[in-house]
């Protein structure tokens, strides 16, 4: 007996990498997986590594990043499944540059796959989960890059935007059932491969397997996870970690509100002193001497 037996699920991205693991542990918790991504042949072969292993999976090459692809994989689940109770938005793609060079495309690109893929493929599965009337789950893909990382506007603000879609999803499909929740996975993986230091080199990375973020998934899809939903884990290798949410943090308060020269004043010994560090590598404030060009010209 699996924890997920007659549950049907979609992984998108799920050719390859972190998708696949997903799709593994699914399988072997009893759902029946879509799997889907762009590169037939990939997502093909794990179809039947699943077979292999008696569970029932289907391929389907459609693009996340379009609604016609998102409403695809729901209408193929349906119809090999009899219904969708899971979805897992976690293709991606990365084109990073630094930020004064990167183009439209590059940005855009990212913008469609991520933040599009994870709007249509949470929509379409949700507005079917609403029609079957019987809940479902939505886990989404962020990353620690949304702290902000080096050479990785489009891909930062992608995954920002998801952590932020995760909580309003949440606040608003919870009334039918349906809890939407994300992970901040890790492993090494073609895009991890990729990853470079704040320098702008790129960096060894120790060997995680990609599939250690499948029981998480599979646990919040479970229905021993029925009261989790808003929430995002850091995932993969040894740890679970639950994300600390944007708060508003120290707050400087005046009945009637700061004039100027009030926050001129106060500003610096109040929070000025304290600011937060910036990037997901949390290095203590680096600018308290000034924000100056590194080569200063004269005006
Ligand atoms: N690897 C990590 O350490 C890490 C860290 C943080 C977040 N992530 C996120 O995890 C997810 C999976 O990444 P991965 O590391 O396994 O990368 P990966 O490149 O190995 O796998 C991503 C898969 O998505 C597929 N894909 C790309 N565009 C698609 C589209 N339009 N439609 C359907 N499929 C498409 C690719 O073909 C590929 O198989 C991504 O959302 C990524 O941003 C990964």
């Amino acid at each position: 007996m699996g924890v997920l037996d007659g549950k049907a699920a979609v992984v998108t991205g799920a050719g390859r990498g972190i998708g696949r693991g997903h799709c593994v542990h699914l399988a072997q918790a009893g759902a029946g997986v879509v799997v889907n991504d762009i590169d037939r042949a990939e997502a093909e072969k794990v179809v039947s590594e699943l077979k292999g292993g008696g569970a029932r999976a289907v391929a389907i090459a459609a693009d996340i990043g379009s609604r016609a692809g998102a409403e695809e994989l729901i209408e193929l689940c349906c119809k090999e499944f009899g219904a969708i109770d899971i979805i897992v938005n976690n293709a991606g793609i990365v084109r990073d540059r630094s930020f004064l060079k990167m183009s439209d495309e590059e940005f855009n690109d990212v913008m469609r796959i991520h933040v599009g893929g994870t709007f249509w493929g949470s929509q379409a599965a949700a507005r079917k989960m609403r029609e079957q009337g019987s809940g479902g789950v939505i886990i989404n893909t962020t990353s620690a890059a949304h702290m902000g990382n080096f050479g990785q506007v489009n891909y930062a603000g992608a995954k920002g935007a998801i952590a932020s879609m995760t909580y309003t999803l949440a606040l608003e499909l919870a009334r039918y059932g349906i809890r939407v929740n994300a992970i901040s996975p890790s492993g090494s993986t073609r895009m991890s491969a990729t990853y470079k230091g704040p320098d702008g080199k790129e960096v060894e990375l120790p060997y995680i397997d990609p599939a250690l973020n499948g029981p998480m998934v599979v646990f919040l899809c479970s229905d021993e996870g029925n009261y989790i939903t808003g929430q995002v884990f850091g995932t993969g290798g040894d740890r679970i970690a639950l994300l600390s949410q944007p708060r508003y943090g120290d707050t400087m308060l005046k009945p009637g509100g700061w004039t100027l020269e009030e926050i001129q004043l106060h500003f610096k010994s109040q929070l000025g002193n304290r600011l937060e560090p910036i990037g997901l590598m949390k290095r203590p404030y680096p600018f308290y001497d000034g924000v100056k060009p590194s080569a200063a010209k004269k005006r």
